[in-house]
């Protein structure tokens, strides 16, 4: 007998966006460091890349380090910065073959060159790939994203490339780290915490949001379509009265 259709697949939101939060409780509630909470983390994220890629989600975007992040004790830093240079020292091939293609938003620099020729190097091997996009902010925050796109914008009114009066959200939204790709449909925190914490601030003006009570660790394709189910119930009017298809 085949399977019964999947109502989440049905309908899967063409961009998810996702605050990975619940590392350091997952870990503490097995006696053991943040940091293994964080390397448990980045499993969860491997799951969930393959199974947004099965879902038939185009977008996935992830908050791997926020620029506030840097408020963490050193260790914890380093840890996170290391977990980003095994993830794609690990995963980069098989992201390659999968289709996967993988950009990085945030601010780069200040970071160290390692970790920007990394970063490069991901983006080139996968340019061509279009099945999913794995949008990972790393050092990224909503605000810090608009005040280097105003730096922009500003920059581009003194050349006389754009007009004051022609600033607007279609114009302002093409200078953002986000400028190629639709706004997210599905933001999901996990870990019952209730907050965007600084992620796609302007994006997300009528992103659906879903909380799940879930550790980030534990996330898996099961949480993803629970959170793709709750998604598909909501009617998205974007400020009319109409329900928008999306
Ligand atoms: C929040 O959990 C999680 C982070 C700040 C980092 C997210 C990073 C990963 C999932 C792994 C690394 C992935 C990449 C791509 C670098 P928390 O530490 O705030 O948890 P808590 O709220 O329980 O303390």
């Amino acid at each position: 007998m085949a399977p019964a259709p999947n109502p989440a697949s049905a309908k899967a939101p063409r961009h998810v966006a996702i605050i990975m939060d619940g590392n350091g409780r997952w870990a503490k509630q097995r006696g053991r460091p943040r940091t293994f909470g964080h390397a448990e983390g980045v499993e969860a994220l491997r799951r969930t890349v393959e199974a947004a890629g099965e879902l038939g989600v185009q977008y996935l975007t992830v908050f791997g380090f926020s620029t506030e992040n840097w408020r963490r004790p050193a260790e914890e830093v380093s840890a996170l910065f290391d977990l980003l240079r095994l993830y794609v020292a690990r995963d980069l091939d098989k992201l390659v073959k999968e289709g996967v293609r993988v950009r990085v938003i945030g601010e780069r620099e200040g970071l160290q060159a390692d970790i920007g020729q990394i970063i490069e190097n991901a983006e080139a091997k996968t340019r061509f790939n279009d099945k999913l996009n794995l949008i990972i902010a790393f050092n990224y925050g909503g605000q810090d994203e608009i005040a280097r796109a105003t730096r922009r914008v500003v920059a581009d009114v003194a050349a006389g490339k754009i007009k004051a009066d022609d600033i607007n959200p279609d114009t302002f939204g093409a200078y953002l780290d986000t400028a190629e790709w639709p706004a997210p449909d599905l933001l999901i925190r996990t870990s019952c915490e209730y907050r965007l914490s600084n992620f796609m601030l302007w994006q997300a003006a009528y992103t659906e949001l879903v909380f799940t009570d879930t550790l980030w660790p534990d996330f898996d394709k099961r949480a993803l379509e629970n959170a793709i189910a709750e998604y598909n119930k909501r009617e998205r009017r974007f400020g009319g009265t109409e329900a928008v298809a999306t």
